[in-house]
């Protein structure tokens, strides 16, 4: 059995015994046709019948020719929700508590492992690099196989990194960053190729969007991502819309995918109904294949054993325990991930930010006074009713919005620490002016994105540091990127190559 059940070698899913029992059914009649020999008929039924034993006790139910196992045991949740338990899956984000989801309860429910102290000081101890804050602060913080990746990079064996984007709105915001920031660290520290998929597909497939809609976002939101500077040498960003029809390799991983997940098995994953359409059924396969490296022939060289590490905000699991429950079906090695946590809307942190509601989010368009306002209209404080109360017991940094987001974006641990306790102490926000925590910095669609998160405590050096660091990055990074860009040379898997692949 995979995943939930433990990733013991060997093992076989229910799938994998129900494909060798239809098959030694097929052997048995066969045998019986033929009018083979007793004793080679016996053998083949004795075997069979071992066959349904194991069957009944894995899936706990009796095997049916034509009828595959109807619970898809390995992939789904540990349980459902129960009432009043937090609320995750690819679609939906909630929970009732202000400090946001029991990370630690999602841990167990879908059977991943946290990241602890023990993996941080690894990963730093194998790059010989410090640890990015999103792992020093719990922000990337459950995993799957990562001691196994690094294992492998310490023997040499590269790996490379998938990430990706639904496409649904024409700018990106905050929280969508979280995964991009991130990978670009890991590209930096490890060196290594990455593929950035935009699943305009998908969101055709969900919303109520053309398909030209949803293919102009993807150029559009491509931008803000290339604005993240990524290695322009190894990095590969595609659009479905274009890549599946033209990458025969790639659509060939999303058939072996698609043969070998029931229906059943996506409806337990994934909650499909009788009235979705085919095509969302259909979809999980695509969001499966770039896990494996013979997708991208180019890039690889044709090698279908390069390890995958796909950093991604935890709701995208259920996809990937799906890829990871299909994949050495198919022969390919099953990708690692680490899994972050959710970037709070503005209104707390019961719920993500969401493209589609503006005022839950700050958007990479958003103007500086745009971001501004809505910080001090929406984002919630979490300061006492009363002024004599929020002497009396202080703030709650906990459930602090504006506190939350200097958790994610402020590098200085020290600094962070100060504020923390400046906004948990009894001073007013009048009295504490210089630490109110407002977005400046910014962001213009056209090759300039970028975010800086400034605080006024730190005083102008630092906002004049980021300026500098934004001119530079523009100039040496943003630029060429969206140069290339517009020559269609990221896009086009025809001129792509990643060079020097693969790195020892
Ligand atoms: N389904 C994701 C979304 O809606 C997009 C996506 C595709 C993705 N492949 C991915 C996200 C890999 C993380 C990792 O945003």
């Amino acid at each position: 059995m995979t995943d939930c059940l433990g990733d013991g070698a060997g093992d076989m899913t229910p799938m994998d015994l129900y494909e060798k029992l239809t098959s030694q059914g097929d052997t048995v009649r066969t045998l019986k046709t033929e009018k083979a020999a007793k004793a080679d008929i016996d053998a083949a039924v004795q075997l069979l019948l071992k066959l349904k034993v194991d069957y009944k006790q894995v899936t706990g139910q009796d095997y049916k020719t034509g009828c595959p196992p109807s619970e898809c045991v390995v992939s789904q949740d540990n349980g459902p929700a129960a009432d009043g338990e937090d609320m995750v899956d690819p679609w939906n984000v909630s929970t009732t508590n202000a400090k946001g989801v029991d990370y630690d309860k999602l841990i167990v429910r879908f059977g991943s492992s946290k990241i602890d102290q023990e993996l941080v000081d690894r990963i730093e101890r194998v790059s010989g690099q410090k640890a990015h804050r999103f792992l020093r602060r719990g922000i990337f913080f459950s995993h799957r196989d990562m001691h196994q990746v690094l294992d492998a990079y310490e023997k040499n064996k590269s790996f490379y990194l998938y990430t990706g984007r639904g496409p649904s709105s024409d700018a990106l915001h905050m929280g969508h960053l979280i995964p991009f920031i991130f990978t670009k660290w890991l590209q930096d520290t490890f060196d290594i190729p990455l593929v950035i998929q935009l699943t305009d597909d998908e969101k055709y497939l969900w919303k109520d969007l053309s398909l030209e809609d949803c293919h102009r976002y993807t150029m559009e939101n491509a931008k803000d991502i290339i604005a993240c500077g990524f290695d322009i040498n190894k990095t590969f960003i595609f659009s479905d819309l274009d890549y599946m029809g033209a990458s025969p390799d790639f659509y060939r991983n999303v058939v072996k995918v698609q043969k070998h997940v029931t229906f059943n098995q996506v409806k337990g994953i994934f909650g499909f109904g009788d009235s979705d359409c085919i095509g969302k059924i259909a979809f999980p396969a695509i969001q499966a294949a770039p896990s494996f490296s013979s997708s991208f022939p180019q890039i690889f060289k044709g090698r279908k054993d390069v390890q995958c590490l796909i950093p991604c905000a935890i709701d995208q699991d259920p996809y990937f325990r799906m890829t990871r429950d299909v994949a050495p079906r198919i022969g390919y090695p099953k990708p690692a991930l680490l899994h972050s946590t959710f970037f709070p809307a503005l209104q707390g942190a019961q719920t993500k930010m969401s493209a589609s509601d503006a005022n839950s989010s700050i958007f990479l368009t958003d103007t500086p006074k745009q971001i501004k306002n809505k910080v001090n209209k929406h984002a919630f404080s979490g300061g006492k009713d009363t002024v004599e109360e929020h002497r009396k017991y202080g703030g709650n940094p906990d459930v602090d919005v504006s506190f939350m987001y200097l958790t994610f974006f402020l590098e200085d641990d020290e600094q962070l620490e100060k504020i923390r306790q400046v906004r948990g102490g009894g001073v007013l926000p009048d009295k504490c002016q210089r630490t109110q925590c407002t977005w400046t910095g910014t962001i213009d669609r056209h090759g300039s994105t970028f975010l800086q998160y400034c605080c006024q405590v730190l005083g102008s050096g630092v906002i004049l540091t980021a300026a500098l660091s934004y001119i530079l990055k523009c100039v040496f990074i943003i630029l060429p990127s969206y140069i290339a860009l517009h020559f269609n040379w990221c896009f086009n898997p025809n001129n792509h190559t990643i060079n020097d692949y693969p790195h020892s």
